[in-house]
């Protein structure tokens, strides 16, 4: 195990042994090969970083009570990249190739899955990038898979303790018909004026709304969107957003907490009406939001009692670490024992 100080990691770049890659070219994928090199070479005209042929994953690997590594949903992530491929017309990464290489990654880079109570774990970065080179605006017909990870602690510093965020109606992340749905970088392109804007001003993330009729909550810079009240979890119903697995998890775990799970459009002015509101995802896991601030109505909505996660947020939260970390019997089959 590597001499790190695993309680203060940031959710940031750290450079591990080795990265696992696979070539397509002449019409199919190569074997997997390891590198310990952070850099790659591709063509000056390689559609990724002209037309923005690129998609990535996030996923989590967790050092358990009892020792062993469990990965989270491994295979979701690898439908979502297929997923992304097949949005922006990039060759889609064979499942199984998918899966395997996440494994690979992880085994690989052992030494860097934090130990278990340290709040860290072994994030992995799984991309695809378009590496032939086009100049008229068309698919490559070369592609790059990687997968690299980085153990990381909590994306928000605050960790389990609610933020205040920014309701934004200048900005849109994804149009109605646009790519919203898929994890590609052009996303997160388009949400970074809004997003160093928020932190700028004092908070932790921005809000995003619908690009369409800007009234109903789409979801946050990096995670998805929730709200609780009376026995109810409900979260947005929208095109543009991330499906995101954690919510996606969540949503069974309200379920058979026996809440009553609603996928609807929530528009902003019902935010008044909800007891708990969180951001969900990867990065994020749940971060209990403590605070909703509209920019431009200048209109303040805040969730329970200052400073505290509430009950239902805190169940949840529980529940899903639990099962990542092997404390609770995972009965839904989400976690991947590597081995
Ligand atoms: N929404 C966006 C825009 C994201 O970047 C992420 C992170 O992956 C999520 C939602 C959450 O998705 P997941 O729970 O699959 O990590
Ligand atoms: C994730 O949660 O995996 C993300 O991709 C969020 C962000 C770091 C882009």
């Amino acid at each position: 195990m590597e001499n790190i100080n695993w309680a203060e990691l940031p959710f940031g770049y750290f450079k591990a042994d080795y990265n696992v890659r696979a070539y397509f070219k002449n019409g199919r994928w190569s074997e997997l090969e390891a590198s310990t090199d952070e850099n790659i070479t591709m063509h000056i005209a390689a559609t990724c970083l002209h037309y923005g042929q690129q998609a990535f994953e996030g996923l989590k690997a967790y050092r358990g009570k009892d020792g062993k590594i469990r990965m989270f949903r491994l295979e979701e992530n690898a439908k979502r990249m297929t997923h992304s491929a097949n949005g922006i017309k990039m060759q889609p990464v064979p499942e199984n190739l998918f899966m395997d290489a996440c494994i690979k990654a992880v085994k690989m880079n052992e030494k860097f899955v934090p130990p278990y109570g340290t709040g860290a774990s072994l994030y992995l970065r799984p991309l695809l990038i378009g590496t032939g080179g086009q100049v008229g605006v068309k698919p490559a017909d070369e592609y790059t898979f990687l997968v690299f990870v980085s153990p990381v602690g909590p994306y928000f510093k605050t960790g389990f303790k609610p933020v205040k965020i920014q309701l934004v109606r200048d900005f849109d992340r994804a149009a109605p018909l646009g790519t919203g749905t898929y994890k590609v970088g052009g996303n997160y392109a388009a949400s970074l004026q809004a997003s160093v804007r928020s932190q700028e001003e004092g908070f932790a993330s921005v809000l995003f709304l619908d690009a369409k009729e800007k009234k109903y909550i789409d979801e946050a810079g990096p995670a998805n969107f929730f709200v609780i009240k009376d026995g109810e979890y409900v979260t947005p119903k929208s095109h543009s957003i991330l499906r995101s697995i954690t919510n996606m998890s969540l949503r069974e775990l309200a379920a058979d907490m026996g809440l009553n799970v609603v996928e609807r459009s929530i528009a902003v002015e019902e935010l008044a009406n909800f007891d708990e509101a969180g951001a969900c995802g990867t990065a994020a896991v749940i971060t209990p939001i403590g605070e909703i601030f509209d920019r431009e109505k200048k209109i303040s909505y805040k969730f329970g009692q200052e400073g505290v996660a509430g009950k239902v947020s805190t169940e949840l939260y529980n529940r899903l670490l639990g099962i990542q970390l092997g404390e609770l019997e995972d009965k839904f089959g989400w976690t991947t024992i590597v081995e």
